[in-house]
């Protein structure tokens, strides 16, 4: 039976920018992104005589079904790939979710990227692009990783040079904040409209990457959630630099930073590109 494990990375937001309002109900988003090596597992099985798509995971508390990310890819590239037989997704959690460090869309986009490679590449690059961006506004960049900029929901996308860090913490109080409820909790000064700095400005500003830290949708998320200032707060009188991660509710510091007991934490680093296969 063809199957292939890979890696499904978290990433950060080294840079978070509001350009505007869409009319489709989006934001056009300036973002910087990091994958790290914190990641979750994803086993992807084809069975060319089978039926039907079946997602488990390790953690009861999360959907194996149409809730599910990592379901809901395999059966778009199914249809996408006009794909017969039967898939298994196996998901093993590492990655927090609720979090805006990307655990649902990585797992997502490994299960792509996966059927892609065990299936003989059906879908070209641009309809990989498009059923990924289908399922989520930062799958695409999952299917690159490494360091990058983005524009538009997050698909318009450059590779940029490497970041290297040492240690960062990764920090989640517990709590689960929704996406769109900190978009809709922007005022109109946060929400713009403001001009995009582009590629080159990013590829600039990560030579001093404390100076590049920044998060728009950071305001609104402490507003939604006071202990995610709380977790700022913490980290900032650690003396590292520190941001939230896109919408939270994690946030982290570019340091070794311990934390109090309720509060989670991750030690990483940043992490290598998309779609790094393991031994099955
Ligand atoms: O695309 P995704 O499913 O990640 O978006 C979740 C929600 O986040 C959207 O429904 C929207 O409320 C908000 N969002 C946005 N602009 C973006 C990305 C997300 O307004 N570029």
């Amino acid at each position: 039976m063809p199957s292939l494990v890979l890696t499904a990375p978290a990433k950060l937001n080294l840079y978070l920018e509001v350009l505007g309002r869409r009319a489709d109900g989006f934001h056009d988003l300036e973002m910087v992104f990091q994958t790290l090596t914190l990641a979750d597992v994803v086993e992807v099985t084809w069975e060319p005589g089978g039926m039907g798509t079946v997602c488990t995971c390790d953690d009861p508390t999360l959907p194996t079904g149409t809730g599910n990310l990592a379901w809901r890819a395999a059966e778009a590239f199914r249809v996408a790939a006009g794909l017969t037989g039967g898939l298994r997704v196996a998901v093993t959690k590492r990655i927090p979710h609720g979090a805006g460090l990307g655990g649902g869309s990585s797992d997502a986009a490994s299960v792509l990227l996966a059927l892609q490679r065990l299936t003989g590449a059906p879908l070209a690059e641009s309809q990989l692009a498009q059923v990924a961006l289908d399922l989520g506004s930062d799958v695409p960049f999952f299917l690159m990783g490494g360091t990058a900029h983005a524009r538009g929901r997050g698909e318009i996308l450059t590779a940029l040079p490497p970041v290297v860090t040492s240690t960062l913490t990764v920090v989640m109080p517990p709590v689960v904040l929704p996406t769109p409820r900190v978009f809709s909790a922007m005022t109109d000064q946060e929400r713009g409209p403001r001009p995009l700095r582009g590629a080159a400005w990013a590829t600039q500003a990560l030579q001093d990457l404390p100076s590049l830290l920044f998060n728009r949708l950071s305001d609104p998320a402490v507003r939604c959630c006071p202990e995610v200032g709380q977790v700022l707060e913490h980290l900032g009188r650690q003396g590292f630099p520190c941001l939230m991660s896109g919408s939270g509710a994690a946030c982290f510091a570019l340091g070794p930073v311990a934390v109090p007991p309720g509060w989670r934490s991750w030690t990483t680093t940043t992490g290598p590109g998309a779609g790094v296969a393991l031994p099955s």
